[in-house]
């Protein structure tokens, strides 16, 4: 067998500070995970600037609790990753240059992570997915904040692309209703909470493209109509605050129409050509908005009609993490994907350009 790998990874990409150790036995050694989340709330999202100097404050720390609690020494590590894009590029460049320097320092070798592979590999993690390995081609359903996609993965950096979002991405879309409901951010988990007191057939939300072939989405319709309701609402309740019935039938008939249209075009992938060709065994889901049990529950119930096998990573592996960057390192490195020269940290890095 060959040698055992370790490799830290680290993840500024958006709002979190995240590190961690993890090993090429698909076992996670460390993990920390600084949420800047409070930071943000109180301007209803998230504030770049003030996401990168929060970046620069904790990283050090951020890395060095995850080498203490892996028991692990830098000399100890084979490999060092970072997300270098796609993302707030101020984030990013702060911890892709806190990698930098340690690769430098120590020679050990760098690889630099697209975040979206960082979602897309993690459930090929020990129990990331399924007891056994989430083996290539899987077909995946990439749904966070930033993207909503429906990809072949056909290996390391081999990603093609069946269906994405014209519009809006789903997590966009809740973080919006969210913020018109004044429920806060990020708008996802206190939505589908919120669903779950509601009745989802009280408003009747559009389904964009749902009625069309394809596997591409369009949620800014969805959010469109929220807004809509929303100011008749208002206007024939004579600006009293909504009540709590409202609100959650609301969030209840908004996240059906989203979990409706998703589920119709990861529907419609299944049957896509391309995908029949490639026989991928499981449907996998990842990103920050797969943490929804709406959406994992729909999947899983498309995946058994459809004789496919289904596989989720655990909650805290959806949202952003250091683990799934580590695990997408060391799947680069084994692949011969290190960086060789200098690498400009990218805002916007599509997965089909690996
Ligand atoms: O993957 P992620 O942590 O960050 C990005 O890479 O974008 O995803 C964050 C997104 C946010 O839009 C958040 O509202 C959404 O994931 N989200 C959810 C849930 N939990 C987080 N959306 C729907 N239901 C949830 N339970
Ligand atoms: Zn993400």
């Amino acid at each position: 067998m060959d040698k055992k790998i370790i490799c830290l990874g680290i993840e500024s990409s958006c709002d979190e500070t995240s590190a961690a150790v993890v090993d090429s036995e698909r076992n996670i050694l460390s993990h920390v995970i600084y949420s800047q989340i409070p930071e943000h709330q109180k301007y209803g999202g998230v504030v770049p600037e003030l996401a990168a100097r929060a970046h620069i404050l904790v990283l050090d720390d951020v890395i060095r609790r995850a080498l203490a609690d892996a028991g692990a020494g830098i000399s100890d590590l084979d490999v060092i990753a970072a997300t270098a894009g796609p993302g707030l590029i101020g984030g990013v460049l702060v911890g892709w240059m806190g990698a930098v320097g340690i690769a430098q320092s120590t020679g050990k070798p760098l690889v630099a992570v697209n975040h979206l592979e960082g979602h897309a590999l993690v459930p090929r993690l020990k129990n990331g997915g399924t007891d056994a390995a989430v083996e290539f081609p899987y077909l995946l359903l990439l749904a966070s904040g930033g993207h909503t996609q429906i990809l072949l993965v056909n290996g390391v950096g081999k990603y093609e692309m069946i269906g994405q979002t014209l519009d809006d991405s789903a997590g966009e879309a809740f973080d919006k209703v969210a913020k018109m409901l004044g429920l806060g951010y990020p708008g996802g988990p206190v939505v589908e909470k919120r669903a779950a007191g509601g009745d989802a057939a009280r408003f009747g939300f559009p389904r964009p493209l749902c009625d069309k072939p394809g596997c591409d989405f369009s949620f800014s319709g969805i959010k469109t109509a929220a807004r809509t309701l929303l100011e008749k609402e208002k206007a024939t309740n004579d600006q009293r605050p909504m009540t709590n019935d409202f609100v959650n039938d609301f969030c209840a008939s908004f996240q059906a129409a989203v979990v409706d249209c998703i589920l119709n075009r990861v529907g419609n992938a299944m049957r896509d050509p391309r995908v029949i060709a490639a026989a991928p065994r499981m449907i996998v889901v990842a990103g920050g908005v797969a943490k929804n049990a709406a959406i994992r529950g729909g999947i899983e119930r498309l995946a058994a009609e459809h004789g496919m096998e289904y596989g989720a990573p655990p909650l805290n592996l959806c949202t952003d993490n250091g683990a799934m960057i580590a695990w997408a390192g060391i799947e680069n490195y084994l692949a011969g994907r290190v960086v060789a020269g200098p690498v400009a940290p990218r805002p916007r890095w599509p997965l089909t350009e690996l």
